[in-house]
């Protein structure tokens, strides 16, 4: 997979040279280019914003270098690429979209600041390449780089090589709608705490139920949204009795 990330602060980016990531960058299975906005400006002063029309507080990012950006990066995808555009304003980012963009070959991130991209950018690029707007959550970031490092690691640890045991994707939170259940490791008494007792048992089948039960409990307490979600048909007698 490609990742281009364009940014008026590339030192963001620094954390995408370790742990998973950097390994995945090393190995050949990821190719991450961080690109300076201000590459594209022609200016002494290498201006990115200027003020919003119809007034407003702050500043909004000029389309002229971002214009030059993707014109530089978008032929490199061949019409393969998705410009992805974190945003407060943009549709919610999940598990779900993180697994739909790592299907993708190429995502082209590009990192917004102060209020955001002249809108004609994005218009623009979405006659050239399919555009997501997405966001983190219900709050206001500075700009976009956290978002994109998030969402480069939610992405990254989907694809195939990445993670050394792929089954603990098929076992965490989101995988099938509902929260994970508490894990646990030794010693078996801690400060007065036990590991429950059934994930001690050995019985296979009972901690497989145990594990569901606590999945359904946890997702009704903290998550009723994704309980209401579920697909019915995804749920079985035992399910409902809990
Ligand atoms: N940029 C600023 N706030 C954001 C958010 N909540 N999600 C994604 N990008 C953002």
């Amino acid at each position: 997979m490609r990742l281009d990330v364009v940014t008026i602060f590339p030192e963001y980016f620094g954390p995408l040279d370790l742990s998973l990531i950097g390994k995945a960058r090393g190995s050949g299975l990821l190719d991450v280019t961080i690109h300076d906005l201000r590459t594209w400006t022609h200016d002494v002063h290498r201006t990115v914003d200027d003020s919003p029309y119809g007034g407003g507080p702050g500043m909004v990012m000029r389309p002229e270098p971002w214009g030059e950006a993707l014109d530089a990066l978008a032929p490199r995808a061949e019409g393969r690429a998705r410009l992805v555009v974190p945003t407060p304003a943009g549709a919610p980012f999940t598990q779900k979209v993180a697994h739909e963009l790592a299907a993708e070959p190429h995502l082209i991130f590009a990192c917004g600041r102060y209020e955001g991209i002249d809108q004609r950018v994005l218009d623009h690029a979405a006659t050239r390449m399919p555009v997501s707007e997405v966001s983190l959550g219900d709050y206001v970031l500075f700009g976009g780089e956290v978002a994109v490092l998030v969402m480069c690691e939610a992405i990254v640890r989907l694809l195939p090589g990445v993670l050394g045991n792929a089954e603990s994707l098929a076992e965490e939170s989101h995988a099938n709608g509902l929260l994970e259940a508490p894990v646990y490791t030794k010693p078996p008494q801690w400060r007065g705490h036990e590991v429950p007792e059934i994930l001690r048992s050995g019985d296979h089948g009972r901690i497989a139920r145990w594990r569901r039960d606590q999945s359904l409990l946890r997702t009704a307490q903290r998550r009723p949204d994704l309980l209401a979600d579920l697909d019915p048909d995804t749920l079985d007698k035992r399910d409902v009795a809990a």
